[in-house]
């Protein structure tokens, strides 16, 4: 009796998962297909940029994870990075090749999907995620930076960028920036270090990055005040 509830119980979660993750899906697809311009590189990119140019050298192969338009990945070929833009978004996937001016190679697939992360093991010297592991639940996300993971070369670095729940920005995202039918949850950077940790990542760095628009900004409090925190891990 208990074995057939449990059972139950576990398909309809399953079919609850798997419908929440049709739904995200179509969110993500209905927000490129309504912003489909090339977003301009502010500040906070600049940042950024400067974070990658710490630990992205010259003929690496890059994973630029759930691209979206692509920033990123236009930032590591800028350092001469042989760059792989991957997303589920078709939409996506066009517009980063906009982005990118087609200097990239381009893949659309589901990074949750243990058969499509397979075709990319031990691939990559550094694989960057900027805005996707706050959409997911902590099954996911620890399935999320397991499979990153596997898709990295042994040394390979990982750095995972996600919004600062601390942040002055985070209430303002929140009532003004939702997407229809994508979740986001914030974290702090010790949540970030925790959830890194559990899939034995070695830390080498964990910081923020701020938003604010000047060149110079108080880098020592973005770890707490910066619109996003980041942590850079290596596969030991
Ligand atoms: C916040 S956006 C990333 C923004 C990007 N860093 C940029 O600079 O434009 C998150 C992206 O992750 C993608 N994504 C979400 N879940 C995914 C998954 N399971 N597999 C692949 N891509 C996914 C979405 O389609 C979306 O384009």
């Amino acid at each position: 009796m208990f074995a057939v509830k449990g059972a139950i119980l576990a398909i309809q979660t399953f079919l609850k998962s798997e419908g929440r993750a049709k739904i995200m899906k179509n969110g993500w697809d209905n927000y490129w297909t309504k912003y489909p311009t090339i977003p301009r590189k502010d500040n906070r990119q600049k940042r950024l940029t400067r974070l990658f140019e710490r630990y992205a050298k010259s003929g690496m192969v890059v994973c630029d994870a759930g691209c979206g338009s692509g920033l990123s990945g236009c930032a590591f070929l800028s350092m001469h990075c042989k760059v792989y833009c991957i997303d589920y978004s078709e939409e996506a996937i066009e517009l980063a090749k906009k982005t990118t001016h087609n200097k990239a190679e381009y893949v659309v697939g589901n990074l949750l999907d243990n058969d499509f992360v397979l075709n990319f093991q031990n691939c990559f010297d550094l694989i960057s995620t900027d805005g996707l592991l706050e959409h997911f639940n902590h099954f996911e996300q620890i399935q999320l930076i397991n499979n990153l993971k596997g898709m990295l070369k042994s040394g390979g670095l990982m750095i995972t960028v996600v919004p600062n729940l601390l942040s002055h920005w985070h209430p303002i995202r929140r009532a003004f920036l939702k997407i229809p039918g994508v979740r986001e949850k914030a974290f702090t950077v010790k949540k970030l270090i925790s959830l890194v940790k559990q899939s034995d990542m070695e830390i080498i760095e964990t910081g923020g990055i701020h938003v604010v628009p000047f060149d110079r900004s108080p880098e020592m409090l973005a770890r707490f005040i910066g619109s996003s925190v980041f942590v850079v891990s290596q596969r030991v």
